[in-house]
Order: C-alpha cells, then sequence, then structure tokens
C-alpha cells in the first residue's frame, strides 16, 4: 500500500474538542498507574505543546513526602515509561507544574487544604476553577474519596468552571457491585461528568475502527451476515499474573479482559452508523450491540464458552511456573487466565454471525486484533475443484504493529492458473510515519475537553456485566470444565473444538 502523507488542507476535518486548562487531582499519586501511565502521559502531552500549558497536577497520597521529592520520584518513573526519551529542558517545565499534597483519604481537613492549593494554583496559572480529579486508587477507597470530595463541596465547580471525575476500573466485579459503584459515583459527580477510564478505547487503532467502517464505502457495505461469515477479536498476552495475584485471582480473564476492553472492542466492531459523533450518539449504538447480546445460560455455558489455566511451560525458550505457582495464588485456584467464548449479536445485521472472542496470559505472542471472516464465493469458476479458495479476511490490528490487512486471492504469475492467498497491508508506522500515542493520553486530554465519547457509559458497564453475570453465575455451579494449557501455547484443545463446531480455526497472530 503507498505511504500517504498527511495532508494539512485535510485538518479541517479533524473532529476535536479543546482540553481546557484545569487542576488535576490524583488520588493514589504514588501507585503504579501514577507513575506507568499517569505522568509519562502527561508528559508527552506537554512535550508535545497538546497539554493546556496552565495545567496543574496534584497528587493526592497518604504517604509522607515534599513536592521535590515527588518530582524526583515523577521524573525516574518517566525516563522508564515515557514513549519518548525525557528532554530536561521539557521535564523541568512540566514539573514544575505537578505538587504533592499528603493526607490520608479520610480526613476532611486534606480536602480543605485541597481546596486552598486549587484556589491558590487557580490564582497563579489561570487554571480557572475547573477540575479533574483522578481516583486511580483500588475501589475499595473509592467511597471514602467521594464522600469528602461531596461533604467539602469539591465535586461542585464555580459558575462558568467544571468538576469532573475519572474513574479506573474495575467497576464493581458484577452488576450488584458495578450499580452500587456507579450509583455512588452518580451521587456526587453527574453522569456527564463522569468519565469511567476504558484504556482500549483510547488506543489509536480501536478509534479507527469507528473512521475505518464509516469513513470509506467499500466496507460498510459488506458489513453484515449476507456477507460476513464470522469475527474473531483476540486479546493476546505472554506475561503472566505479575505480580497482582491478590487482585487477579478474584477476577480471572473473564471480568478482567471480557467484561470491559474485549466487549468494548466487540460493540465498536458491530456497533450500527450512530446518527452524529457526539459521545452519546456513538455510545447509544454501542448499547444497543450488548443488549442485543445472546444471554448465556445454563447448559449453552458450557457448550460456548471455555475457561482455562497456564501450566508450566516456555516462554520465548525460557521454563515459566504455572499460574498456581505464581506468588499469592492459591495452590488449588480455578481462576481462568484464557477464556473462549463464542456469542451470537441477535439483531437484523448480526443474525446467525458468529463471534468469536478470546483472550488469555502466557501466550506465545502479545496482539490484539479483530479478524473478519467473509464468506467464500460460490464453489464455481476457480473455486470449483479442490480444497476451494481462502475467504477474505480483514485484519485490524490493535496492537502491536498497529494496521489494517487484507487477504485476498490472487494469481501466481506463470502459464499455470495458480491461485494464492495474499495481503494488502496497511502499517501506521509506515503509513503516516509517527508514533502512536498512549492511550491514557488521548483519554486524559479528552476529559480535559469534556469528551466523553471514549469512555464507557454507566448503562454500557452495567449491560456488559449482565452478560458476564449469567456465565460467571454458571461457572459457579461446577469447576470440572476448567481446562489447562501450556504456558506459551495458544490454548487448550477444548477451544479448537469450540472454534470447530463452526468450521472455524483460531487465527495465530
Ligand atoms: C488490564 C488488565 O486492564 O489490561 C491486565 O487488568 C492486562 O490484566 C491489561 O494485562 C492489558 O492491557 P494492554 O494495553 O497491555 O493490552
Amino acid at each position: 500500500m503507498s505511504s500517504p502523507s498527511v495532508n494539512p488542507l485535510r485538518e479541517g476535518i479533524a473532529n476535536r474538542l479543546a482540553p481546557e486548562p484545569c487542576t488535576l487531582v490524583i488520588f493514589g499519586a504514588t501507585g503504579d498507574l501514577t507513575h506507568r501511565k499517569l505522568i509519562p502521559a502527561l508528559y508527552n502531552l506537554a512535550a508535545e505543546g497538546a497539554l493546556p500549558p496552565s495545567v496543574s497536577i496534584i497528587g493526592f497520597a497518604r504517604r509522607e513526602k515534599t513536592s521535590e521529592q515527588f518530582r524526583t520520584e515523577l521524573e525516574e518513573a518517566a525516563r522508564k515509561f515515557s514513549r519518548t526519551p525525557l528532554d530536561e529542558e521539557l521535564w523541568k517545565s512540566f514539573a514544575s507544574s505537578v505538587h504533592y499534597h499528603r493526607s490520608p483519604f479520610d480526613d476532611a481537613e486534606g480536602y480543605r487544604t485541597l481546596a486552598a492549593e486549587m484556589d491558590r494554583l487557580d490564582k497563579e496559572r489561570g487554571t480557572a476553577g475547573n477540575r479533574l480529579y483522578y481516583l486511580a486508587v483500588a475501589p475499595d477507597q473509592f467511597p471514602v474519596i467521594l464522600d469528602h470530595l461531596k461533604a467539602s463541596g469539591l465535586n461542585r465547580a464555580a459558575e462558568g468552571s467544571w468538576a469532573r471525575v475519572i474513574v479506573e476500573k474495575p467497576f464493581g466485579k458484577d452488576l450488584k457491585t458495578a450499580r452500587a459503584l456507579n450509583g455512588l459515583v452518580n451521587e456526587v459527580f453527574e453522569e456527564r461528568d463522569t468519565y469511567r477510564i476504558d484504556h482500549y478505547l483510547g488506543k489509536e487503532t480501536a478509534q479507527n475502527i469507528m473512521v475505518m467502517r464509516f469513513a470509506n464505502s467499500i466496507f460498510e457495505s459488506l458489513w453484515d451476515s449476507g456477507h460476513v461469515s464470522h469475527v474473531q477479536i483476540t486479546a493476546a498476552e505472554p506475561l503472566g499474573v505479575e505480580g497482582r495475584a491478590g487482585y487477579y485471582d478474584t477476577s480471572g480473564a473473564m471480568r478482567d479482559m471480557v467484561q470491559n476492553h474485549l466487549l468494548q472492542l466487540l460493540t465498536l466492531t458491530a456497533m450500527e452508523p450512530p446518527t452524529s459523533l457526539g459521545a452519546d450518539a456513538v455510545r447509544d449504538e454501542k448499547v444497543k450491540v450488548l443488549r442485543s447480546l445472546r444471554p448465556l445460560r445454563g447448559d449453552d455455558v458450557f457448550r460456548h464458552v471455555v475457561r482455562a489455566q497456564y501450566a508450566p511451560g516456555l516462554i520465548n525458550g525460557q521454563p515459566v511456573p504455572g499460574y498456581r505457582e505464581a506468588d499469592g495464588v492459591p495452590k488449588d485456584s480455578v481462576t481462568e487466565t484464557y477464556v473462549a467464548l463464542q456469542v451470537n449479536i441477535d439483531n437484523w445485521r448480526w443474525a446467525g454471525v458468529p463471534f468469536f472472542i478470546r483472550t488469555a496470559k502466557r501466550m506465545p505472542k502479545g496482539g490484539t486484533e479483530i479478524a473478519v471472516t467473509f464468506k467464500s464465493v460460490p464453489r464455481v469458476l476457480f473455486n470449483s475443484t479442490g480444497e476451494g479458495l481462502d475467504e477474505n479476511v480483514l485484519v485490524i490490528r490493535i496492537q502491536p504493529d498497529e494496521g489494517v490487512s487484507l487477504r485476498m486471492s490472487a494469481k501466481l504469475p506463470g502459464s499455470s492458473l495458480r491461485i494464492e492467498p495474499v495481503k494488502m497491508d496497511f502499517h501506521y508506522g509506515t503509513s503516516f510515519g509517527k508514533a502512536t500515542p498512549e492511550a491514557y493520553e488521548r483519554l486524559l486530554l479528552d476529559a480535559m475537553a469534556g469528551d466523553a465519547t471514549l469512555f464507557a457509559r454507566r448503562d454500557e458497564v452495567e449491560e456488559a456485566w449482565t452478560f458476564v453475570d449469567g456465565i460467571e453465575e454458571e461457572w459457579k455451579t461446577r469447576k470440572d470444565d476448567l481446562a489447562f494449557y501450556e504456558a506459551g501455547s495458544w490454548g487448550p484443545a477444548e477451544a479448537a473444538e469450540l472454534a470447530a463446531r463452526h468450521g472455524v480455526t483460531w487465527r495465530r497472530l
């Protein structure tokens, strides 16, 4: 595929609200998320000139430290995790906007002094009374922080300003807890001021799904049960549980990945064209897909879903222990690290098209993709003899090597007629010659701009839980369906059988 350069004349097509000056308060500022994701993302935005210069950042946490110490720690983290190398001058100027506010989360005085600090920054830096609160803490800390924000009135903005909250996953561990959490958040912040992060939505290629579908005329006319034979959505990781056993063992792949990231990718793939690009118009269409998912109950769960756990094996030739041997994992854990599902979307467009979803840890290779396989051509002409021709497959690579490829049949050069599959391939890196921004960069900017399109709305989260709860409930009734797979393999035989029942083979990434 040729490499188009970005045409500056077309920039008018960009559809984007501008981020506004604000004070970003990160609760849980000494944690992993702040170090690995938030600060590197904010630094890169500042380095690109995308962050309004008056944005101030306040780290709110319990540990004793000064702003100076906090900045030094963040600098180290940014050196390690930033996608671009740190520039001394830029870092210095960025770091001057970062402050540390020490307080327990349950101390009213800490919120009073926070308010005073924000007022001071408003005057000094012109942050216009806008507040963005980021709950980068474990969910059991949400209630106390939200209660205090409400009691201190920090959830309400002055006339002409705004106060928003960003909530990190997990949004509950089932429908009941998700509803309770959503209820709690919505008692303190309006839904329009609530930004639930699903970082997959911030990935550049996830955003491209809608662009591909609705900014091109060639795909959408084929995007239905008349032309598509099946869809596979895969998120594979070579990593294991990586020291997160406490959380992961109570969650498992279904809650950790399917309920949020993978169902979100499914909605973007299957949704109807929205009436506009407004946040609610887009999310209205996405939630309809979730509502159209055929519920899985009773024995159907075991027919449509395979769960499995990794056993010891080899990753890149190196031996790795099994899940049950990982630190903090009970020796008899039945938590799934692999899940494969076949789901149906019972609506007009997709009736009869099987969708396959798969996610796992300790796979031979990491990668996330959506593969849309089209129906075979009729068994006439070139397709009349032999095993038949390969179907056309459109693959949207979410990560790594972001891009889109299309498999087609072509004639092998020569006097005899041989037909081989070939690939048309578009790579972001080579086509645009630009590094792909991190998901958190986009999402932080959008929250500052008041654009909630790429954030999960309350009803989306709850519909996704309704679907997942049906499976989890049934799983509780037995354990003998849990399969095992060697770390570094592509998963258990049971998953291959699930796909084979539909004449499908799981793709190798
Ligand atoms: C997180 C999950 O939400 O997503 C992790 O909790 C998983 O278990 C991660 O590893 C995957 O994200 P990414 O961006 O690395 O694909």
